[in-house]
């Protein structure tokens, strides 16, 4: 038998069901994974270790850890998914990686609150911006959902100190498609270590920083709703994030609020923080 006639019989019996997408993949995947294993011709010994280091990032699961997304996410699968999307709405706004730390249901806030528990460590900030379709027109009424880790570098599912759903809000856009909210400014901050993805990183030499950056999913009746991130361009990591989901259009500068002010009804002192993110949808194909 040789390896040719191995890979077909193996193509065959995984693709005679199912739909045509289901058997397109099963065809690419044994064959890419056959290619791989051919390149590498991997000893006992290490398609064992490659065993059971899978089997430990499975067990390193639960109901508030995915450690299969993490994986994904430090060896750059998710980014390429992503780009491959994004291909497919050019005028959008770029998206980013989800990441494991999104929560729903969260909460729609009238326009100006903050998301912050308000004994929040860390510098204030108004994070402002408007949602507009492919063709500059405003969209009112689009969700805005924000999210972000605090200042100690914890999202509030991995920190008991910070109240249920903090550093979390939806906002609805105005008539004119703006929304404008208060937080804190967002700091670089290290994803989890202490499993299986840290062991790797540290074999492969590489840190589990994070450029500072929020989190968003805009989304509107009749468009592709959007998941990206908005990253600060003067972030330490901005040049070497370890989930690789930092792009060129998302980069914007936090400017600092010079003089005391306002917008809206956001009163602004000197040493707080403004910070523009826009988004544009593009509507769904019909
Ligand atoms: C995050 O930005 O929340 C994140 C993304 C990917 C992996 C870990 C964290
Ligand atoms: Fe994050």
């Amino acid at each position: 038998m040789n390896v040719d006639n191995r890979i077909e019989e193996v193509v065959t019996a995984c693709c005679g069901t199912g739909s045509a997408r289901q058997k397109e993949i099963f065809a690419s995947f044994i064959r890419h994974l056959y290619g791989f294993v051919a390149d590498i011709c991997p000893t006992d010994d290490e398609w064992m270790e490659t065993i059971q280091y899978l089997t430990s990032v499975g067990q390193k699961c639960d109901d508030k850890r995915q450690e299969f997304i993490l994986l994904s996410d430090v060896l750059g699968v998710t980014a390429l998914k992503d780009d491959l999307n994004n291909l497919k709405s050019e005028d959008a706004t770029e998206t980013s990686v989800l990441g494991p730390f999104y929560r729903e249901g969260v909460k729609t806030f009238p326009l100006g609150s903050s998301i912050s528990n308000g004994k929040e460590d860390g510098e204030r900030c108004l994070v402002k911006g408007r949602v507009t379709d492919t063709n500059g027109k405003p969209i009112a009424g689009a969700l805005v959902d924000v999210w972000q880790a605090a200042v100690n570098g914890l999202y509030e599912q991995q920190d008991e100190s910070q109240p249920d759903m903090n550093l979390r809000g939806c906002f609805e856009t105005d008539e004119e498609g703006y929304y404008f909210l208060e937080t804190v400014k967002p700091k670089y901050y290290p994803i989890p270590k202490d499993g299986p993805v840290g062991t790797l990183l540290d074999k492969l030499g590489r840190h589990n920083y994070r450029p500072a950056h929020i989190h968003f999913i805009v989304s509107s009746e009749g468009f592709e709703p959007v998941v990206t991130q908005y990253f600060d361009k003067q972030s330490k990591y901005i040049d070497s994030d370890s989930v690789f989901g930092v792009k060129p259009s998302l980069l914007i500068d936090f400017e600092s609020v010079k003089e005391k002010g306002e917008y809206s009804s956001v009163v602004l002192s000197k040493g707080d923080w403004t910070a523009t993110c826009n988004f544009v949808l593009a509507s769904v194909k019909v």
